[in-house]
């Protein structure tokens, strides 16, 4: 018997989608005019996000990235890796971590405290989105800036994979797996 393909469902158009990136883009370029931005891209997720967003910000920028890997199917593993480091020297730059999406906080946390043992001037976040109902009590920070809050359900596309998948969507769409196939 084959199991039936998840269904997806459209949240966020690619035109909302960069709509949005370019105020966010507007907005870093204001808050860090003539200072020494450097954009640093959690990997694999962040890559469509942060390739638009540098694009849109008009300060000059250095960019790097970092891996983390902490997903397993739809559920998260717990304890997130670090699977690439950083490369680029941040000691005194105003760095911004640019992550695609904040879930319970545990990735970004880490993340965070690894950038910090680098002595950047500044450290801060940018996701596109955010699932603040996700978020453990542990970890309970607020991402500077942000581009959509959503809700508790499991998104791909526009980088935001399934298992690998679904990457190069251009809209983010809500997946939804056949009930056989949801988690335990
Ligand atoms: P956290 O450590 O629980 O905050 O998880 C953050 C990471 O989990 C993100 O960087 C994503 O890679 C992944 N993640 C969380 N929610 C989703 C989702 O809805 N779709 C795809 N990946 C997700
Ligand atoms: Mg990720």
């Amino acid at each position: 018997m084959h199991n039936a393909p998840p269904t997806l469902s459209t949240l966020l158009a690619s035109d909302t989608i960069a709509a949005r990136v370019e105020e966010l883009g507007r907005e870093i370029s204001n808050d860090y005019e003539g200072s020494d931005l450097l954009l640093i891209g959690a990997l694999r997720g962040a890559y469509v996000f942060l390739a638009d967003l540098a694009r849109a910000i008009e300060t000059p920028v250095t960019i790097d990235f970092v891996g983390a890997k902490s997903y397993v199917g739809t559920e998260s593993s717990g304890a997130p890796e670090l699977t690439r480091e950083l490369l680029a020297p941040a000691r005194g730059k105003d760095v911004l971590l640019v992550e695609d999406i904040l879930d319970t906080g545990r990735t970004a946390d880490m993340l965070l405290n690894y950038i910090r043992e680098f002595d950047p001037a500044s450290v801060d976040m940018v996701t596109l989105l955010d699932k603040p109902s996700r978020r453990l009590p542990e970890y309970p920070f607020e991402p500077r800036y942000s581009g959509f809050t959503i809700d508790d359900q499991f998104v791909v596309g526009y980088g935001l994979d399934y298992e690998e998948r679904y990457r190069n969507l251009r809209d983010i769409a809500i997946l939804q797996l056949p009930d056989d196939q949801a988690p335990q």
